[in-house]
């Protein structure tokens, strides 16, 4: 559930903070046309995201889940001109709607998009070397938060900044009787990040056009 007042409020902030942009919206066109289904970041929280990545100076951003890019792209614009996004999709429909994203976005020198699970990629991308991440954007399945956690945090470095997407879903997380695997799942990724010494943490409930959820932000120290 949605209220007007929240989704007027998102409208409100990015007619005066965003900049129009016609790709964006011709990136969730597409991906709705091509069936995703519409749980891409809003367009604030894609703008904080990459406000995020310029604020810390990021060269080198890991996405978990990219869906039809939508959040890739605003990472990828952050980015110096020898920057790069690697992102993780499991589904290959999504990742050839992502593709054709990107290359309307004219980033497809800068994305490095890789087809599996995530939890098959990210060893992967240990034994290429392709570490350390500066940034990491863990917005995949929720089950998976706890192992996805463990990864980022082998594949950083202290001062490395990991953000965890859709923590709070309606405030369900606090229910510690929950059979939801979701839920369960974004319980583990709090009790771990919490009981790491490694990680300066908290997270902020959101409102707006993408309903009552919240972000995790962890600092690697
Ligand atoms: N970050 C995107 C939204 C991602 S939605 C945005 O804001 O624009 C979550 C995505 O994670 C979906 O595309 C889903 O297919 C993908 N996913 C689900 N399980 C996965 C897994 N095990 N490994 C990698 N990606 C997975
Ligand atoms: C869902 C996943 C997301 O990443 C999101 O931002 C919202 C919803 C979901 O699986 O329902
Ligand atoms: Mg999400």
């Amino acid at each position: 559930m949605t209220p007007t007042v929240w989704t007027e409020m998102d409208d409100y902030i990015c007619a005066r903070l965003l900049p129009a942009d016609p790709v964006l919206d011709a990136v969730l066109a597409a991906s709705a046309k091509a069936g995703l289904p519409a749980i891409a970041v809003s367009a604030a929280q894609g703008r904080m995201l990459q406000l995020f990545a310029r604020m810390i100076g990021a060269r080198r951003i890991l996405e978990i889940g990219t869906l039809g890019g939508y959040s890739t792209i605003f990472l990828a614009r952050a980015l110096p001109p020898d920057g790069r996004v690697v992102t993780l999709e499991a589904d290959p429909h999504h990742a050839e709607v992502a593709r054709a994203n990107f290359h309307r976005a004219g980033i497809t020198d800068t994305v490095d998009l890789r087809v599996g699970r995530a939890i098959d990629t990210l060893p992967q991308l240990q034994a290429e070397g392709q570490a350390p991440f500066d940034l990491v954007f863990i917005d995949a399945d929720k089950p998976s938060n706890p192992d996805y956690l463990e990864w980022s945090l082998r594949l950083t470095r202290p001062g490395s900044v990991i953000v965890c997407d859709n923590v709070v879903r309606e405030g369900r997380v606090t229910n510690a009787e929950s059979t939801d695997a979701n839920i369960i799942g974004v319980r583990r990724m709090f009790d771990l990040a919490g009981a790491n010494p490694r990680l300066a943490g908290t997270a902020v409930q959101t409102v707006g056009a993408k309903g009552y959820d919240g972000f995790a932000l962890l600092l690697v120290e």
